[in-house]
């Protein structure tokens, strides 16, 4: 007799990371007969959610600051991918830290076997408190490891900067009076990220630790298909479009005007932060060139990306 399928309860189903690995699961031969996809959304009306369902993924509803809800996603649950939303506002630390102590705690009650995390570097631990201001950032470190303490085994994926970002919100190339655009951050010109796209390839790394659960235990995978500098990214969005797109170092002060948002300063200390210790810290060339020798599928470049995601500026 087949064994019957795990059930995989993925939280953020219906956003980036959580929709990326129901795609990965549903088109792998493998894993789709392997693993039975649960997707959480607190409305499963909506369109995405819909979508899921008429794609044949079971989709329930649940609130992560709702712990009753959390307890009938999980039952029977085999293995969560644990992706949590952040809210920028003053109590993203306190809010985020209830989130995840409740899928965590309510993953071990219900007995799951494995969770799969995602997790952000602890800026304020890393930089010796000159960095300590991004909360969002924080508390998944802090989330990361309050899982690791507890009896159920995980595995952690690190994404890294999003390709999206600079389709929207703060890094997006801004229209200039001559007609030119310029995308400004707080990070010299010639500073390097890690970046990748993580609506394509988030599946592809969280795949790779569902279809050898054993060999990641305790392993973080860190995901950047891509390392460049803010000019190259700049001359890369300016080749795709045809447009001329600069790119320029300004000022925190400046970046809060030029961007006004609540977490504009916050935005701002996570570059620097990300500027002088990386993504993933003083080994992450080689911990990226291990994740990425790990996993089985290519990794989308960010020239790719902008070929299949024509970026409009206007
Ligand atoms: N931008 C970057 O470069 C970057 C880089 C690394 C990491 N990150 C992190 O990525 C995370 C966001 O992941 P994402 O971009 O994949 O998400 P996303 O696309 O923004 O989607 C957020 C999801 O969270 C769900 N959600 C929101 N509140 C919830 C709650 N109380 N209970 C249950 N589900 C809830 C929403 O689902 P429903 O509305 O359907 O319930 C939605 O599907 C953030 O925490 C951010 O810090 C971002």
């Amino acid at each position: 007799m087949k064994p019957s399928p795990k059930i995989l309860v993925v939280f953020t189903a219906t956003g980036k990371q959580g929709g990326s690995v129901i795609n990965y699961v549903l088109n792998h031969p493998e894993l789709s007969r392997q693993y039975k996809i649960r997707a959480v959304t607190r409305v499963p009306s909506k369109p995405a959610a819909q979508a899921l369902q008429e794609r044949g993924v079971e989709v329930v509803k649940a609130d992560l600051f709702d712990k009753k809800s959390i307890d009938a996603a999980l039952s029977g649950a085999h293995t969560v991918f644990a992706n949590i939303a952040t809210s920028f506002d003053e109590s993203v630390y306190p809010k985020e830290m209830l989130q995840g102590k409740n899928l965590a705690d309510a993953a071990v009650a219900a007995g799951v076997q494995y969770i799969i995390y995602s997790t952000l570097p602890h800026t304020r631990e890393v930089s010796d408190g000159k960095h300590a201001h991004a909360d969002a950032f924080n508390v998944k470190a802090d989330i990361e490891g309050y899982i690791r303490s507890l009896p159920i085994k995980s595995a952690i994926f690190a994404p890294s900067m999003f390709y999206q970002d600079f389709y929207q919100m703060f890094f997006v190339p801004k229209r200039q009076d001559d007609g030119t655009f310029t995308i400004f951050s707080v990070v010299s010109p010639d500073s390097g990220i890690y970046c990748f796209d993580v609506v394509g390839d988030t599946g592809k790394f969280v795949g790779a630790i569902l279809a050898e659960p054993d060999k990641f235990k305790g392993k973080t995978l860190c995901a950047g298909a891509d390392f460049c500098t803010h000019e190259e990214i700049a001359e890369m969005i300016s080749k795709a479009t045809g447009k001329t797109v600069r790119y320029k170092q300004v000022s925190v002060d400046e970046f809060d005007h030029i961007i006004p948002s609540t977490h504009s300063r916050i935005t701002a200390d996570v570059m620097l932060f990300l500027e002088e210790h990386g993504y993933f810290g003083p080994e992450a060339k080689e911990r990226v060139a291990w994740s990425t020798n790990h996993i089985h599928d290519k990794l989308t470049t960010f020239e790719e990306f902008l070929q299949k995601n024509p970026l409009h500026l206007e």
